[in-house]
């Protein structure tokens, strides 16, 4: 700073009278005062000033690109079409209250990551952009760094029908609403019952369960009517659920909690990825998500295998019993099969890897006679070994097996009633080890086997891996994997969890449900819409559950057939009533006609094997709102309508027939009806009419 304002008045130049002097030197006075106050007000401006920048939020929103933007502060997600119609809102990291965020700063890099968010000491939010299929898919990762925080995010449903697996026993396709009593809570105003489905997050853990006790086929996917999916396919443990009051959102919720703070430094705990495509309607997107996940998938994949939907339908041996009655009726030609599922205990224990030689025994006759008909054996194959199994020891002196939190193998699972170990699929030499055993069961030509089931195993979540890396949700992915590189061997799964990068067969067991007097199988349909769009197109119709019911009606039975035969393969039980001719009769009536289903299935698998055999309603016109709440017809490629009756006792039903011209399915070369869609139809199976099908007209 010039001049003190301390200085004072002398007279520094004796040519200039006192009096002038004095007047200079107050003026000076006054001006170095001003100028001082100025200084001062300058800098508390700059003081002021670098608070502000120091606080200073660097980014209010990051906008991936012009239909994905994210506003930082009120962390809100909002995704809009080209025409900046919006179509999918969410709120991002719900457990993040107020705190100062900025761009991430890559110190390696000595540059700011672009599409990164960093929440001091809180968390970080990483948007990746699959630039391979045309802007329409965001990675979303979240990193934690803050001890006790758990990433969570959730979505609007809005009007939207939204597809995919939520609740057990709740209606999917599309979903509905919650049922009371079960998860939500009731009050009572007076006399009326107000329902208030609230779902709270953390009571309803719908992925927490899975695999505990995995009972159903689980794939991660939604896809809403709007045109957006949503899937998960990171390993780490997460939660979905959903809140059925006005607020109608679907959440996201992070299973893995940071345990103790973390720097920058050090980098953030992974908690959660997930996946948002959209496209133009349920239909595009479809599309954009299975091309996000190929490319997602490609360094998984192997050989490529040509697998096809089956003509003849499969059989199991189910129990000992089953033997004699199937070679009998394979022998006779009364039943042909593409595949004849052996016992899945046809080990002395599981982990021998050996036949049962008495089992052996029993099954020889059978066994040829699948050789000399062309079809092949079905050999079902678990990763599980039992403790007195003869390659138990083995296992554990070489560290093959899954060890608990406590580093031990034994009393690791339960399974199938027994206690044992299981192989540790992340490990390559374990792996090797274990396919070399199937693999010599594969090459013994007295067994004919050219098709494994890989039968379910529900993971501990707590199982320690080979490679750190991987958790529980992996699994079955991994196993999938390394099953699919045995060459010349079609791949059949008990059950569905994840995506897998390679077709395989996936059995959908009929359920039967008592509704009032009558017994319907109408869950069917939409758990197999549900796996054609989750990337399972080849579903076989597993129709072992009616061999449980005390007794099966001829007419319940076919009921059953009438559906199953419209599936890519259909496992047929072992049902008494396989021995009434006119029930025989029947079957190849329907065989007769699956010919012609078959022919045009592997032509429509051959143009698109992209997309479900078995496609939603929607399917031909996504926009059609009535089609997109059918849940009990289905389309068998795009030309094939199927309106199956799902009850046993009805003969009858109504049908939705969307726009275009249609003609009916007979059996008996009789007559067929033409008639214009869209229409609401009633139609039975009286007579020599079979079947509800419509065959779409050029
Ligand atoms: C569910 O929505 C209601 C409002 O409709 C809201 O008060 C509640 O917090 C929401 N629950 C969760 C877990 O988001
Ligand atoms: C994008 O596509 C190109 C050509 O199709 C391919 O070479 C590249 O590996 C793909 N990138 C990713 C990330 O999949
Ligand atoms: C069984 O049927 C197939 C075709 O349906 C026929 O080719 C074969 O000769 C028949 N075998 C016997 C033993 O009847
Ligand atoms: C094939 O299986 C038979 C019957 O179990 C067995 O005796 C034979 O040793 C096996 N052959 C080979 C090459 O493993
Ligand atoms: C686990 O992941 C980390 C970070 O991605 C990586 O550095 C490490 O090599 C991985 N470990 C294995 C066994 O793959
Ligand atoms: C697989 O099948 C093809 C043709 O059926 C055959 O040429 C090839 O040798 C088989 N490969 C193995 C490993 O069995
Ligand atoms: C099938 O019927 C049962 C019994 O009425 C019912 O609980 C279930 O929601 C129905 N499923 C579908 C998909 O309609
Ligand atoms: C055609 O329908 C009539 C009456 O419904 C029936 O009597 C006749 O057997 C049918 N023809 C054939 C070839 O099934």
């Amino acid at each position: 700073m010039s001049g003190s304002p301390t200085m004072e008045p002398t007279a520094y130049d004796a040519s200039i009278p006192i009096a002038v002097q004095a007047q200079e030197n107050k003026r000076r006075k006054r001006r170095i005062m001003k100028i001082a106050v100025y200084v001062m007000f300058g800098i508390i401006a700059l003081g002021v000033f670098a608070i502000w920048l120091f606080h200073k939020d660097s980014v209010e929103s990051i906008r991936f690109n012009a239909n994905f933007v994210f506003t930082v502060k009120v962390q809100t997600l909002e995704i809009k079409t080209d025409d900046q119609e919006g179509l999918l809102y969410g709120e991002l990291g719900r457990n993040i209250k107020a705190a100062p965020f900025s761009s991430c700063w890559d110190a390696d890099a000595k540059a700011y990551e672009p599409n990164c968010l960093y929440w001091k000491h809180k968390a970080y939010l990483r948007v990746s952009h699959d630039d391979n299929v045309t802007g329409s898919c965001y990675t979303l990762s979240w990193q934690g760094l803050q001890s006790g925080f758990i990433a969570e995010d959730c979505f609007y449903l809005q009007q939207y029908n939204w597809y995919g697996y939520l609740l057990p026993d709740e209606e999917f396709w599309p979903i509905q609403g919650i049922q009371v009593g079960k998860h939500g809570i009731i009050y009572e105003a007076g006399a009326a019952i107000v329902h208030l489905t609230t779902i709270q997050i953390d009571e309803v853990p719908y992925y927490s369960r899975y695999p505990e006790q995995q009972q159903v086929n689980l794939v991660p996917t939604w896809f809403g009517s709007q045109g957006i999916a949503i899937f998960v396919h990171s390993s780490y443990p997460f939660t979905i659920s959903w809140n059925n009051t006005e607020k109608r959102q679907f959440c996201i919720t992070s299973e893995l909690e940071v345990l103790e703070d973390r720097t920058e430094e050090e980098g953030g705990v992974d908690q959660l990825s997930y996946t948002i495509c959209k496209g133009k309607d349920l239909k595009d997107v479809y599309y954009n998500a299975q091309k996000h996940r190929h490319s997602w998938e490609a360094e998984l994949k192997k050989t490529p295998h040509t697998i096809e939907p089956l003509l003849w339908p499969l059989h199991a041996v189910m129990s000992r019993d089953d033997i004699v009655p199937l070679f009998a009726a394979l022998r006779s030609n009364r039943s042909r099969c593409s595949f004849l599922l052996l016992p899945e205990e046809w080990e002395t224990r599981f982990g021998d890897m050996q036949f049962d030689q008495l089992l052996l025994q029993e099954l020889r006759g059978l066994m040829s006679v699948t050789k000399e008909t062309g079809c092949g054996c079905v050999l079902p194959i678990s990763t599980f070994f039992t403790f007195n199994s003869r390659l138990f020891e083995e296992g554990i002196e070489n560290g093959y097996f899954l060890r608990d939190e406590l580093n031990l193998v034994t009393k690791m699972v339960r399974w199938r009633d027994r206690e044992g170990a299981v192989l540790d699929a992340t490990n390559p030499e374990a792996v090797h080890w274990y396919l070399d055993r199937v693999k010599l069961l594969l090459q013994n030509s007295s067994y004919n086997i050219n098709a494994l089931k890989l039968l379910h195993i529900d993971v501990p979540r707590d199982a320690n891996f080979y490679d750190g890396n991987m958790t529980f949700l992996d699994y079955s992915r991994l196993f999938y994997r390394d099953a699919s590189a045995l060459l010349n061997v079609t791949l059949i799964l008990e059950q569905a969890t994840g995506f897998v990068s390679e077709p395989v067969f996936v059995s959908l067991r009929t359920e039967i449900n008592d509704v009032h007097d009558a017994q319907c199988f109408n869950d069917t349909i939409p758990w197999a819409l549900n796996l054609g769009i989750s990337g399972y197109p080849l579903i076989i119709a597993d129709g072992s559950e009616l061999q449980k019911l005390p007794d099966v009606s001829v007419q319940l039975f076919q009921r059953w057939l009438q559906f199953a035969i419209f599936f890519p393969a259909f496992e047929i039980p072992n049902l008494p009533l396989l021995n009434n001719p006119d029930v025989v009769a029947y079957m190849n009536t329907l065989l007769n006609f699956r010919r012609e289903i078959i022919s045009y299935m592997k032509k429509q698998w051959t143009l698109e094997n992209e997309a479900p055999i078995l496609r939603s309603m929607w399917w031909r016109n996504p926009m059609d709102s009535t089609a997109q709440l059918i849940s009990d017809q289905f389309f068998v490629g795009d030309e094939l309508l199927v309106a199956p009756i799902l009850c046993h006792p009805a003969s009858e039903r109504t049908i939705y027939v969307p726009p275009g011209k249609w003609e009916t399915v007979r059996l008996d070369n009789n007559k067929t009806l033409i008639f214009d869609g869209p229409k609401t139809v009633r139609a039975s199976v009286f007579g020599a009419r079979l079947l509800i099908a419509f065959w779409a007209k050029k």
